[in-house]
């Protein structure tokens, strides 16, 4: 167990960025730079570095968030060149970080300073190396784009690598970006190195800095294969569609798709990554029992400085009855740092099962089973997919590893690829017709329906009566009536008063009744780069997913989020909107950045390690986006269309990972549909196959205003009904539970019996279950656990705000008027009044306000404090483009006090505020007869 202490904190998130930085090249070698060495920084994103992508997933209010550049001139080891540093500061006055307008609107990359030969030739003469840093966002919202400036290099980018090459005889490239880039560009002007350093949260710059001057190593390795064009990934003819995309390249994702298919079209291979250090891997023969195959690499450092390497195994199923992959990753592990000439013998074990095929077509004639084909199955031991080398093999009889049922197969008709012949060991591509869907899953859940009782009044039992054995929750939620059903299936947000300020979402005891109940309210917060607070609280920002995932340590990604466990537990969040864990199908995706990797089983082990470190304090993660979020191209409607393997193979691997080794007990459906079904109204997805064939026993949230339908409808936020009978327990989020402001049709389902009370029921308990697992249990009860104690007492990263601060007094008539101009209304803006009143009493504040936002469901919260404490946020989406009042009280009862406004996006517009009295203290006291 480890207490909270955000030194400790920061020391291991730079020590993890530096874990998850991949080195794809080292001529020379350029790094690490000599000590001393003088280092001219080109590009203006060593002013601005990327902590993460954008949208909720990067939402973190932090402090200062150190540059790369900082990071170098920090560090001491290193000397950056002063004049070349003044020459960007002074033209970035002219051409400052452009933040775009509004949710989602963050250009790709900023404007790069063209550079003269002049300044080039100059900053060479003064420097023994150069570093390039070439920055890139994208996220929620917003896919890249095969485009300059996002997938591929802008122009100006190119003019600065050609004549920084051309000039310097020592050129690292670092690229700070969410993803993988086109990186044809490479062997164009050939940099000695280039450094993928990812989005390394908070910390990263620092961390950067330690890779560069040798302070570190970095320890990464791609967790995606990187093509050679953009148009060689098997999914590029099928990405970006506004409503349907087919899945026909099936289970050959990333490097299944490259070695089995195409092996030429690779540029750098899934698993690699350099280090400062060479090693050698040499590993032993298999040792083979009943149920899985063991294997061993004993790993040597042979060069001249300590490093730690990652040592990967993979399979080559035999090709059967079903089409395998050439490789799929089935273990791997990395070293201790290893000193020069130092050996360590790595240790893999292979359960057979992870090998298992799943069989949708019947051809093996098991259908609907993971089998094992009979044959050869060979193993390859090595530091990528490509240079593995073959360790031997296991010859295995035909076995079925678990007969399931059929679940979530397409209704739409499809081809879908499968090796054909093969030469070389490189096969070519056919295709067959992907197996549709025999079972209709609307006949499967009326067959399965238990109905039932009616309520039973309130018998005087809480939730805690449960928890202590005397009812069990049947006898419990019986005593809720039918409006307090629909009332717990709805979460509200967001930043709901009645949870931690400026968090995603509350849920459980959201009305009175239910609080009666004992049904205490749990908090959910984005995620999952760190606690996303739009009230500006400051928290951890975490390096993001795909620099997690290229450390290959699940280790030390779990000893990290300790310490994300601590916090949320500190600030009192029950579960982290977090990890997400959608595969990376096509590297245009927006929110790449988020997930880990196109490989489930790298994504699924994780996934676990977070959810197992949250769970050592009391506190989870929600693994999201379940499922096949793989675009953000309309990312409400796009249905995928794929087959039944290639989902339990690819795309719902890492969650079935996460829920049996990582015990995850929260799980938010996707936005889209899946072969007919909006996610969260999937019967099959999330009672036959998640609750039934894999033993889910938590809950299930929808992604925030997500659609639900009927079979053959089409998808509607208010069909709620619909996602109760799926097992999707949580409408996320409505503005107020009792009012049903959101018009849902719970009430009308359960009268007019298209969804029964027992699917309420089950429901509830679903949320109740978990909030008995989590600390707002604790927190109703007041009871206040030793970790919770030292947690109130450890220091806060909540370190103050450096708000822009104006003087204002009321007028004679008890009013005033702020000059709404003032207040700065772009993302991340706090602007804060000095107020001071004539009168003392109870005020109310009065917002006008309205959304520019070209998007309508942009969040677009301002939160409104008044000294340290939250008074509210108004959050308006991006719809709500016509004026809105929104009033907070504000008690003044002495004289003078702050008011502070926050905006945590840009894209609203504020058009009047005005404090005005309600009542004076006398009266406040003669109405309460003092
Ligand atoms: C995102 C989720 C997020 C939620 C709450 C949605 O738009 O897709 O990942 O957790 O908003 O902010």
């Amino acid at each position: 167990m480890k207490i909270f202490d955000p030194g400790a904190y920061a020391a291991l998130a730079r020590r993890t960025v530096a874990e998850g930085c991949v080195l794809l090249r080292n001529d020379g070698p350029v790094l690490p730079f000599a000590q001393g060495a003088k280092v001219a920084v080109f590009g203006r994103s060593q002013f601005n570095y990327y902590k993460s992508g954008t949208g909720s997933g990067g939402l973190v209010n932090t402090g200062h968030v150190p540059s790369i550049t900082e990071g170098l001139e920090a560090s001491g080891a290193v000397k950056v060149d002063a004049k070349l540093k003044a020459e960007y500061e002074s033209w970035i006055v002219d051409h400052p970080f452009d933040e775009g307008q509004g949710w989602a609107n963050e250009p790709w990359y900023q404007e790069e300073m063209p550079l003269s030969e002049e300044t080039v030739l100059a900053a060479a003469g003064r420097s023994d190396a150069a570093v390039v840093i070439l920055g890139r966002t994208a996220g929620e919202d917003k896919d890249s784009s095969n485009l300059e400036g996002s997938y591929l290099l802008a122009g100006a980018e190119r003019d600065m690598l050609k004549a920084v090459c051309g000039n310097f005889e020592k050129v690292a490239v670092v690229l700070n970006t969410g993803g993988i880039l086109d990186m044809k560009w490479v062997e164009e002007y050939k940099p000695g190195a280039v450094l993928y350093v990812w989005q390394g949260g908070q910390e990263g710059g620092l961390a950067v800095a330690d890779v560069l001057t040798g302070k570190a190593a970095p320890g990464g390795r791609l967790s995606d294969t990187i093509a050679k064009d953009i148009g060689d990934y098997p999914a590029a003819e099928n990405f970006g569609s506004e409503s349907r995309n087919l899945y026909p390249e099936d289970i050959y994702v990333g490097y299944r798709y490259f070695e089995t298919f195409a092996p030429e079209k690779v540029l750098y291979p899934f698993g690699f990554g350099l280090t400062y250090t060479t090693f050698d891997v040499k590993h032993t023969s298999i040792s083979v029992t009943a149920a899985q195959a063991g294997m061993e690499a004993e790993v040597t450092n042979t060069g001249s400085r300590p490093g730690r390497q990652v040592v990967q195994v993979y399979c080559e199923a035999p090709q059967g009855k079903l089409g395998k992959p050439a490789r799929a990753l089935c273990a791997f592990g990395k070293t201790r740092e290893l000193a020069p000439g130092e050996t360590e013998t790595l240790s893999f074990t292979v359960p057979f099962a992870r090998l298992a095929s799943y069989d949708d077509s019947g051809a093996t004639g098991r259908k609907s089973a993971w089998v094992l084909e009979a044959g050869e199955y060979t193993f390859y031991i090595g530091t990528d997919v490509r240079s593995a080398k073959k360790v031997g093999s296991v010859t295995l009889e035909e076995t079925v590893v678990e007969q399931l049922e059929e679940a979530c197969a397409p209704v739409t008709a499809f081809d879908r690829l499968r090796p054909g012949t093969s030469e070389g060991g490189v096969y070519t591509k056919e295709y067959e017709p992907t197996p549709l869907r025999t079972v209709n899953p609307m006949d499967r859940r009326n067959e399965r329906l238990i109905k039932a009782d009616p309520c039973a009044g309130d018998k005087g039992y809480k939730l805690s009566d449960v928890a202590e054995g005397k009812v069990t929750m049947d006898e419990f939620l019986a005593q809720l009536t039918d409006a307090d059903l629909c009332c717990i299936v709805r979460g509200e947000g967001m930043c709901s008063p009645k949870v931690t300020p400026g968090t995603a979402g509350a849920f459980g005891g959201v009305t009175k009744r239910l609080l009666d109940f004992g049904i205490p309210t749990g908090c959910c917060a984005d995620g999952p780069s760190g606690i996303r607070m739009d009230c500006g609280t400051h928290a951890f920002a975490m390096p993001n997913g795909t620099l997690m995932a290229c450390t290959f340590d699940p280790e030390l990604v779990g000893e990290l989020y300790e310490y994300e466990g601590l916090e949320l537990r500190k600030n009192k969040v029950d579960t982290l909107l977090g990890p997400g864990i959608n595969i990376h199908r096509h590297p245009l995706n927006g929110r790449n950045f988020e997930y880990f990797s196109e490989d489930p089983l790298l994504t699924g082990e994780m996934a676990a390690a977070q959810l197992l470190a949250l769970h050592k304090y009391g506190v989870t993660g929600t693994i999201k986006h379940f499922a096949c979020n793989s675009q953000e191209f309309h990312r409400h409607d796009v249905e995928a269309v794929i087959s039944e393997r290639a989902l339990r193979e690819i795309y719902l691997k890492a969650f079935e990972i996460a829920v049996k080794e990582g015990g995850a007990r929260s799980i938010m459906t996707s936005y889209n549909p899946i072969n007919g079904f909006w996610s969260a109204s999937s019967y099959d997805l999330l009672t036959t196959i998640l609750h039934g064939q894999w033993g889910y026993k938590g809950m299930v949230m929808t992604d925030w205003w997500a659609k639900s339908n009927d079979q053959g409808q089409e998808g509607e936020r208010t069909n709620t009904a619909a996602m109760v009978r799926a097992q999707n327990d949580l409408y996320m989020v409505v503005p107020d539970s009792e009012s049903n402001a959101l018009h849902d049709n719970s009430a009308e389902g359960l009268s007019k019996g298209t969804v029964d009370r027992a699917e309420f029921i089950r429901s509830a308990a679903n949320i109740c279950n978990f909030l008995l697992q989590s600390p707002a249990m604790l927190r109703m009860r007041g009871i206040e656990s030793e970790l919770d104690k030292a947690l109130s007492e450890a220091p806060s990263l909540d370190d103050g705000d450096s708000a822009e601060m104006f003087y204002v007094q009321t007028g004679e008539d008890n009013a005033l008027d702020f000059d709404a101009s003032l207040i700065g209304m772009s993302k991340g803006d706090n602007t804060r009044f000095g107020v001071s009143i004539k009168e003392q009493g109870l005020y109310k504040l009065i917002l006008t306000l309205r959304s520019t936002d070209q998007n309508d469901v942009s969040q677009l919260p301002l939160s409104v404090f008044q000294d340290r404490n939250l008074l509210g946020t108004a959050t308006l989406t991006g719809a709500q483009r016509d004026w809105e009042t929104v009033e907070f009280n504000v008690m003044g009862f002495s004289g003078n006090f702050y008011l502070r406004f926050f905006a945590a996006q840009t894209g609203l517009e504020l058009k009047g505020v005005r404090l005005e009295i309600v009542k004076t203290m006398a009266e406040l006291q003669k109405e309460f007869g003092q």
